[in-house]
């Protein structure tokens, strides 16, 4: 599986996104498209940006019981994308029915990628409000593992916790890891980051790579150095 660069195109309409992605001439970045332009813009805003020839990783993060997620995931798969989510802590059931949900009739289908604990959620408020007593590195290599047992492709997770994940799980076991920043660049809300060459040296297989490239005076440019850091 090659290493590659997801353009977090976290934009609030089609007209921003297209702007965007017209300023790149020559390449097709990987983009990630989340919940504000899905649910603004539906699903035409994925049909169009994989009739451009880009790749699409559709960050929607379903957690539901185990029908439902089936279901939707069909959906999901028939839209054509490459890879999409869900919440590990559905279960394993969960994740196996989405599993059966996202298979084609020809056998194949997306890169299916499990979202463990959210990076918003401390070791304080799980143990205060979910009533798992666990530590929280510990709760993230175990729902890694559930996914892995129910059969998906890998985890999103911290750079910094790639080698762990494969090391728990296998080397195959994809870790897609975003918090990531240039070293001369703005940190902005993330906490924990590494750069693009960093991600590569910890073992990350894909970096989502957000502002430092939509928001930066010249995006193309920002997105070579991305590109040429953690793939070479
Ligand atoms: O702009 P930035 O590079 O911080 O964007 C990172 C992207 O990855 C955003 O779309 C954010 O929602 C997503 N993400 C994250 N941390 C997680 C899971 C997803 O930053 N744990």
């Amino acid at each position: 599986m090659g290493k590659d660069v997801i353009v977090a195109c976290d934009f609030s309409s089609k007209q921003a996104v297209m702007e965007f992605l017209d300023k790149f001439t020559e390449e097709k970045p990987y983009v990630k498209i989340g919940m504000e332009l899905f649910y603004a813009e539906g699903p035409s805003i994925v049909r169009e940006i994989k009739a451009r020839g880009h790749k699409i990783f559709l960050d929607l993060k379903l957690c539901d019981i185990p029908n439902t997620v089936k279901k939707a995931m069909s959906v999901l798969s028939s839209l054509d994308v490459d890879m999409t989510n869900l919440h590990a802590s559905g279960t394993i059931e969960m994740m196996q029915a989405a599993l059966e949900g996202l298979t084609r009739p020809d056998g194949t289908r997306p890169l299916l990628i499990a979202v463990t604990q959210l990076t918003s959620t401390s070791e304080e408020r799980m143990r205060e409000q979910l009533l798992i007593d666990r530590p929280l590195d510990e709760v993230v290599m175990h729902y890694a593992e559930n996914a892995r047992k129910a059969g998906l492709d890998g985890v999103v997770c911290s750079p910094l916790e790639s080698g762990k994940v494969h090391g728990r799980c296998s080397d195959g076991f994809l870790t897609v890891t975003p918090g990531v920043r240039f070293a001369d660049g703005d940190v902005g809300d993330q906490v924990r980051v590494t750069t693009p060459a960093k991600a590569k040296e910890l073992g990350s297989d894909y970096i989502v790579v957000g502002r430092p490239i939509t928001a930066a005076d010249d995006p193309v440019a920002a997105y070579r150095r991305c590109v040429s850091e953690f793939v070479g």
